[in-house]
Formats: C-alpha cells, structure tokens, sequence
C-alpha cells in the first residue's frame, strides 16, 4: 500500500502554525494531521474547526481532524465546512460508531475510527464495512512526545490481515525507528509530531519519515 505522511502540527509553535503547515505542504507530505482536544475526552484544549479554515488555502493536501472529543458528531458539520476531507473519531467515545462513520460518508467525508492503547481491536473489526481508515493509537491520546507503545502494533497486524485494503495509521511516538516497526507491523500511515518539531527544520524531519517509507 502506498505509504502517506502524516504530519501533526501538535508539537510546534501556536503562533507559527501557519509557516508550519506551509513548510510541510511544499515539503510534499499527503496529509496535516489536525489533533483536536476538548479538556473533557483528555485532559488539553487544543484548536477547534477556525483553525483548520483559516489554514485550508495554503495547498491541497487532505486535511484530517482527528477528534479527541467527547460527542464528535456534533463537530462533524464544522470540521467539513473547515476543509477536511477525512475525520477520525474514538471509538470510545460513542456507544454508535457504526452509524457515525455511516453519517461521514453519506456526507462525503472519509471515516476514520481511532483506539486507545486499552480498546481490543475488534471495535474496529465490527465496523470495516463502513470504514476508510483505522487509526491505531500508539500512545495514550492527549499529549505529544509520549513513548511509543509497541505492543498496539499486534492491533495493526490483525486488523491488516483482516482488511488487506484499509488505510491503517498510527499515532504517536514516531520516528525513523519506530515507523518502520509499524510499516512492518502493516501500517500505511504515519503521524508525527514531536520528531519533527525536534528536527533542524521540519523539512529535513520529513525527509527522514520519507526515507524509511519507501
Ligand atoms: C496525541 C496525538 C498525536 C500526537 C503525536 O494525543 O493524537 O497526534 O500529537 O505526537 P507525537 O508524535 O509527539 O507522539
Ligand atoms: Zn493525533
């Protein structure tokens, strides 16, 4: 499966955002990674669907919201009418994710389901008929520049060997290293925060992602 980038500007500076995300687009990553807390599904506030709009025109990258939050869908219309093309909700914060990732894809949007450390993979499973991308936390949600968990990684190889076809990300704690173990694991998709942010530049902090992608 084609291997995508994944970029989330969680690490770098608020006040910088803009150059960041711009900095990303023309270092050729496929996605921005948008990672929304609400202080009530974990701990942080982060940024709410204002920020997503007002950074839509710098290119044409897939934006995605991934939605900390508890009832997220009532964050669906907003982080539309923002620019994203794909958003990613927990699992474990709705007993209905079934009819929510149903709900994104009547609306044109790509649904995505996120699982803690701590959820069995089968809630992902249960809900593939309906699913375009499975996002496998590889550190508690909340913060950037946690450790990367290493055992979610039985999460990825059960869910790629039961959809051979489905995005499959992972998020947090990734770096050169820890990318290839998921890329081996079947992972597709790459979120990074804090290895970037501790990059020279952001550039050059892709360019290394990339080069154990391919
Ligand atoms: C954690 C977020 C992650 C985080 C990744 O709650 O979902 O996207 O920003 O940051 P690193 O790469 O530092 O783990
Ligand atoms: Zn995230």
């Amino acid at each position: 499966m084609k291997c995508e980038l994944a970029p989330s500007i969680l690490s770098c500076d608020p006040g910088r955002y803009r150059e960041a995300v711009a900095e990303l687009l023309a270092a050729g990553v496929e996605r921005v990674h948008f990672d929304v807390m609400d202080g009530q599904f974990v701990p942080p506030i982060t940024f709410g669907a204002g920020l997503v709009r007002s950074l839509r025109d710098l290119g044409d990258a897939v934006f995605e919201a991934h939605l900390m939050t508890l009832t997220p869908e009532s964050h669906f219309d907003a982080f539309l009418e923002a620019g994203c093309q794909s958003i990613i909700f927990h699992q474990e914060a709705t007993p209905h994710a079934h009819r929510l990732c149903q709900r994104l894809r009547e609306r044109g949007i790509r649904a995505g389901v996120a699982l803690n450390p701590s959820t069995p993979v089968d809630a992902i499973l249960e809900v593939s008929d309906v699913l375009d991308l499975a996002l496998v936390m590889t550190v508690n949600p909340g913060w950037g520049g946690q450790e990367f968990l290493r055992a979610c990684l039985r999460k990825v190889e059960t869910i790629r060997r039961e959809c051979p076809d489905l995005d499959i990300e992972v998020d947090g704690g990734i770096d050169p290293l820890t990318l290839g173990l998921a890329k081996a694991a079947g992972a597709n998709v790459f979120v990074a925060g804090s290895f970037l942010a501790s990059c020279p530049t952001l550039t050059s902090g892709v360019e290394q992602l990339r080069a154990e992608c391919d």
